[in-house]
């Protein structure tokens, strides 16, 4: 099974032609929710991350970038709402300043999460108050402080990508499933860790697969799958440049 990662960073994209674009391509409700930005920079981003999210989907599916159509679940998950598609077909957007991250999977629900990594955040205190003890202990025992800002973010993206795979956002705490990774620097590597779950969750760690790594100096990127137990899923990134036509 193949799981596509599409990764978008703003500054290899034309922007203002995306954003242009996009009083034509986007839907009554996504047009609304652009306009009430107050900053111009916040409104260009949203348009840019929602025209490129069609322009994707729109190579999975005989459908043009304007045509799709999506409902949205309890917690406000996007999923696609158009009928009589030849093939179910999942995606997942998340984007940060800079850059954005689109998952598309023919079979399985997926979440994605993409962080700019050069922001100020207090790490270790962050950990300690939404992590799971198990990865705060783990973090805390690695030995340089980069090394601990690191794992910070690659938790951080990984914990998100399976929230946002469950659908479920912040209802699902943060600190009732843990990831836990090869020894060792996994810093600059693209891992594949395990994930486990308190009881609470009622969750099975067979079903899922994960991928996490650094993209440039400047973001890091997780992605999370619901598979059936012993599948294998093939992550493939793809980059978007220039106007992605
Ligand atoms: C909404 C949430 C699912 C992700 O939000 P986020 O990390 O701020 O934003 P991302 O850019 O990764 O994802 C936003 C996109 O996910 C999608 N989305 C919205 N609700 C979703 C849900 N319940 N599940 C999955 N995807 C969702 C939408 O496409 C949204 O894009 P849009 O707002 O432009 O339409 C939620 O988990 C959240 O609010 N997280 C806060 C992050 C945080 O504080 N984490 C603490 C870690 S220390």
């Amino acid at each position: 099974m193949e799981v596509d990662l599409w990764f978008a960073d703003y500054a290899a994209l034309r922007c203002e032609e995306l954003a242009s674009s996009s009083d034509g391509i986007l839907d009554t409700e996504e047009l609304a929710r652009r306009n009430r930005f107050v900053f111009e920079r916040d409104r260009r981003s949203f348009a840019v991350s929602h025209v490129l999210l069609r322009r994707v989907l729109s190579r999975y599916a005989p459908l043009a970038p304007a045509e799709w159509r999506f409902d949205f679940n309890t917690w406000g998950k996007p999923r696609i709402a158009n009928p009589n598609l030849e093939r179910a077909v999942y995606f997942n957007l998340s984007h940060t300043r800079g850059a954005a991250l689109v998952g598309v999977s023919y079979d399985s629900e997926i979440g994605v999460d993409i962080e700019q990594t050069e922001r100020d955040a207090s790490c270790v205190e962050l950990a300690d108050r939404y992590f799971s003890p198990t990865e705060v202990r783990a973090l805390r025992e690695l030995p340089s402080s980069s090394q601990q800002r690191e794992r910070f973010f690659e938790l951080w993206t990984l914990k998100e990508s399976y929230i946002k795979a469950r659908g479920m956002g912040l209802a699902i705490p943060l600190d009732q499933f843990s990831f836990s990774f090869p020894p060792g620097d996994t810093s600059s590597a693209e891992v594949t860790p395990r994930i486990s779950f308190s009881p609470t969750l009622g969750d099975s760690p067979d079903v899922w697969q994960f991928i996490q790594r650094p993209i440039g100096a400047s973001f890091r990127a997780a992605a999370a799958v619901r598979t059936s137990p012993g599948a294998t899923v093939q992550f493939l990134w793809k980059q978007t440049t220039g106007d992605f036509v």
